[in-house]
C-alpha cells in the first residue's frame, strides 16, 4: 500500500496530556499494514484512533479510558450528539474567570451526564494548559487558562467524532481487562502515562489513582501475553534505560517529540520518546 488519501480530517475534541498529534507521522509509519481489531486501552484524546479513521484503516475498534468522566463523554458523543450540541449552547458560559469556576463548582456537584459531558468540553478549552486534573476527592481542580479566543467545537465537528464513535466500543477499565479478547490478527497500541523521566518531571494524575511503576510492569507483562498470541502490539514511552530494559527484546525506535504537557513548571519542551513494536517495522522513509 503506498500513500492512504484522507477522506476528512477528524481531530481529537479535546486537548490531552500526552496527546499524539506532533508524533502522529512517526507512529502512522510504525503502524502495521493490516489488521483486525484495533484496540486503544489509553485512549485519551484518541488522536490515533481519529488518525486511522480518516485513512480509512479501521474496521472495528474497541477503545477504553479509566477516567470516567472522558469515558462518559465519548459514549454520550456516540449516542446523542444533537443532544450534546443543545446542552452545550443551553449552558452560555463566557470566557472569563468567573464563568469558568461557576462552571468548574457545577461540574464537581452535577450527575447528570449531558451536563457533565457539555461542562468538561467547556473547561478543556477554558482551563489553564487543557490540563485534566482532580484532586484526592476527584475535584476537577485546574485553574483558569486565561486564552483571548478559545476554539468550542461546533455541532458539525461533534457529528464528524459521533460517526467515527459509532463504530467503536468505548470501556471505561483497566488497560488489562480490555486487552483480554484480543487475538491474533489484531491490533493493540498502548500510550500508557510515561514512566518519568525523574521523581517530579512528568504528569501522570489523569486520575486521582495515578500509574506506578507497579503497572509499568504489569503493562510490559500484557505487552509479553499479547505477543505470545499472536497479537501485533505498539507501545509509546519516555526513552528511559528502564524502558530500554524492560522492553529489550522487541523492535525499539527513537523519536523526537515535543511533549505539549510537562508539570514541571508546565513547561512546553522537546525531547525523545520510543515507540516499541513486537514486529519489525520497514523502513517508509521514501513513501
Ligand atoms: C498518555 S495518555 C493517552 C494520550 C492519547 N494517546 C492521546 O492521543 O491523547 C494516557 C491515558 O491513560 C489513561 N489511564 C491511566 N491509567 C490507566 C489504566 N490503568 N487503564 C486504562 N487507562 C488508563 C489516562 O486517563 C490517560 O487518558
Amino acid at each position: 500500500m503506498g500513500k492512504v488519501e484522507e477522506f476528512s480530517n477528524y481531530t481529537p475534541i479535546l486537548k490531552w496530556a500526552g496527546g499524539k498529534r506532533q508524533l502522529m507521522p512517526e507512529l502512522l509509519k510504525s503502524v502495521p499494514e493490516h489488521f483486525n481489531t484495533y484496540f486503544e486501552p489509553f485512549v485519551g484524546g484518541a488522536a490515533l484512533l481519529f488518525s486511522l479513521y480518516s485513512q480509512r484503516r479501521l474496521r472495528k475498534a474497541i477503545i477504553s479510558d479509566v477516567n470516567e468522566d472522558l469515558y462518559k463523554l465519548y459514549s454520550v458523543i456516540k449516542k446523542d450528539p444533537h443532544g450534546l450540541a443543545r446542552e452545550m449552547e443551553r449552558m452560555a458560559f463566557q470566557n472569563n474567570s468567573e464563568d469558568y469556576y461557576r462552571a468548574r463548582d457545577r461540574f464537581n456537584s452535577t450527575s447528570d451526564i449531558m451536563e457533565k459531558s457539555a461542562l468538561l468540553i467547556y473547561l478543556n478549552r477554558h482551563c489553564f494548559n487543557g490540563l485534566y486534573r482532580v484532586n484526592s476527592r476527584n475535584q476537577f481542580n485546574v485553574p483558569f487558562g486565561r486564552y483571548s479566543n478559545p476554539e468550542i467545537p461546533s455541532e458539525s465537528v461533534i457529528m464528524d467524532l459521533s460517526v467515527v464513535f459509532k463504530s467503536c466500543t468505548i470501556l471505561n477499565s483497566d488497560f488489562e481487562e480490555t486487552v483480554m479478547d484480543a487475538t491474533e490478527g489484531d491490533f493493540v497500541y498502548f500510550d500508557p502515562p510515561y514512566i518519568p523521566l525523574s521523581r517530579t518531571a512528568s504528569f501522570t494524575d489523569y486520575t486521582s489513582k495515578g500509574f506506578s511503576m507497579k503497572d509499568q510492569e504489569r503493562l510490559l507483562k500484557t505487552f509479553q501475553k499479547l505477543n505470545d498470541k499472536g497479537v501485533m502490539v505498539m507501545e509509546s514511552n519516555s526513552d528511559t534505560p528502564i524502558i530500554k530494559e524492560m522492553y529489550s527484546q522487541f523492535f525499539m525506535r527513537t523519536v523526537s517529540a515535543r511533549r505539549s504537557i510537562n508539570s514541571k513548571g508546565m513547561k512546553r519542551k522537546g525531547g525523545t520518546e520510543v515507540i516499541i513494536t513486537n514486529y519489525e517495522v520497514p523502513d517508509k522513509s521514501n513513501i
